[in-house]
């Protein structure tokens, strides 16, 4: 009876909701969740590491470690992350991306305070967010991520109204849900404007390395770094999750000295470590050699997945659907006409054994569009894929059927 208020208003995430009611069922083609394939998950070499790191390291990591990380972990984060001048105490390892996303916007936010995020976004994040007490308002994203100008109009609204905007959320590469990467000239413009304003960055970046075709474009903290000699607007947060499994919960934060002893700060106040074990079985696999071999062999997997659903996507859906086409990651996004929601078409979707995440569950509330759907090419197989996009290409073209037999009746 004693609840906080905030708990009982804490929004969940729907996705997982959603996710659940499409499992289970048999013969469903599921394009909806946002899971790494299980057959990527490193389980031998990554078993060898955590014996040795409970048999030879035990003493250490069966005890009490230091909050801010393992060192033996920070150590091959500052060799894979090759910052110039970057030093351990500006890294802090978190139980993956939320974590770190929850520590720095409980370091960063009062109540009422706003924090502004691409729109769409993962709703995971954004929930996280208003939990650690922000208000997030979303702003408007093209193909090439957050538009400036939208940026520059959203903070001066914010100013008018007396609102205080402490952070951008931003998810630069394949993003979650539209699979879209921020150019690099939208990062430029980005920086420019939150150094203006003097408001922080958070670059979540768990998708990155899954990158199957082009080149690879500087983080926005390179760009801040390289062009204004600025280590302090634009935090970095990345995750094991899609690269060794997320089980593990693992991930971390490259940010300023006095940003990471603040997050360090928090999370003494809760999860006292990150676990000591597998901290130091992920150290181990790193400084064994094991992490680039086991990132070409995602790679390699996944690529032939995104091809597929491109390519099904090319020869099946109707005129009047656009959907991205992202060069890695997990997820592209589609747009079919304004007058389809697919929140409706959701339900229809499930009885042909198809699904997917309609699109209206990624907006900041009141932004929402029911025109889209995300869909998630990493967990079925290419001829999951080929069956299930026909299946859902059938139903999309009857639904601009039935909405314009309705608009001649
Ligand atoms: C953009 C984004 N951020 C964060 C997360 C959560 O990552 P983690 O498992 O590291 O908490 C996800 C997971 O899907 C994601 O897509």
């Amino acid at each position: 009876m004693n609840y906080s208020q905030t708990t009982l208003t804490m929004k969940s995430s729907m996705i997982r909701e959603l996710v659940a009611i499409t499992k289970g069922v048999p013969g469903m083609i599921s394009f909806a969740g946002g899971f790494p394939n299980p057959v990527t998950f490193p389980r031998e070499s990554l078993s060898e590491e955590y014996r040795l790191a409970v048999d030879e390291d035990g003493a250490d990591t069966l005890q009490y470690g230091a909050s801010e990380g393992d060192e033996q972990l920070k150590r091959e984060l500052l060799k894979l992350e090759n910052e110039p001048g970057l030093t351990p105490n500006e890294i802090l390892v978190t139980a993956g991306a939320t974590h770190a996303i929850y520590m720095y916007t409980r370091t960063f936010v009062d109540p009422g305070d706003v924090v502004l995020s691409e729109s769409p976004s993962f709703l995971g994040s954004l929930v996280a967010i208003e939990a650690a007490g922000a208000e997030v308002l979303g702003v408007d994203s093209d193909n090439e991520g957050i538009i400036p100008a939208r940026l520059g109009e959203r903070l001066e609204e914010c100013h008018r109204l007396n609102k205080r905007v402490k952070f951008l959320y931003v998810i630069p590469e394949f993003q979650n849900p539209t699979g879209i990467t921020t150019s690099e000239a939208r990062r430029l413009e980005i920086i420019a404007v939150a150094r203006e304003y003097g408001i922080g960055i958070l670059e979540d970046n768990p998708y990155g390395q899954l990158r199957y075709f082009g080149t690879g474009i500087p983080s926005f903290r390179t760009l801040a770094r390289e062009k204004y000699n600025d280590r302090h607007t634009v935090t970095l947060v990345k995750s094991f999750s899609k690269i060794l499994g997320p089980g593990i919960r693992m991930g971390y934060m490259i940010s300023d000295e006095r940003t990471i002893s603040h997050c360090c700060s928090w999370m003494q106040k809760t999860t006292v470590t990150v676990d000591c074990v597998s901290q130091r079985a992920v150290a181990r696999f790193i400084a064994a050699g094991k992490l680039e071999p086991q990132i070409t062999r995602i790679r390699d997997y996944y690529r032939p997945q995104l091809q597929a659903m491109l390519d099904a996507l090319q020869k099946f859906m109707p005129a009047n659907v656009s959907w991205t086409r992202p060069e890695g990651g997990m997820f592209l996004w589609m747009e079919v006409p304004e007058k389809i929601n697919t929140d409706e078409v959701f339900v229809k979707a499930r009885e042909l054994k198809v699904a997917y995440l309609p699109g209206s569950k990624f907006y900041p509330s009141g932004s929402e569009h029911y025109n889209t759907m995300r869909l998630n090419f990493s967990y079925p197989t290419v001829e999951q894929i080929w069956i299930g996009v026909e299946r859902l290409a059938g139903l999309i073209t009857q639904a601009i059927q039935e909405v314009s037999n309705g608009q001649s009746r």
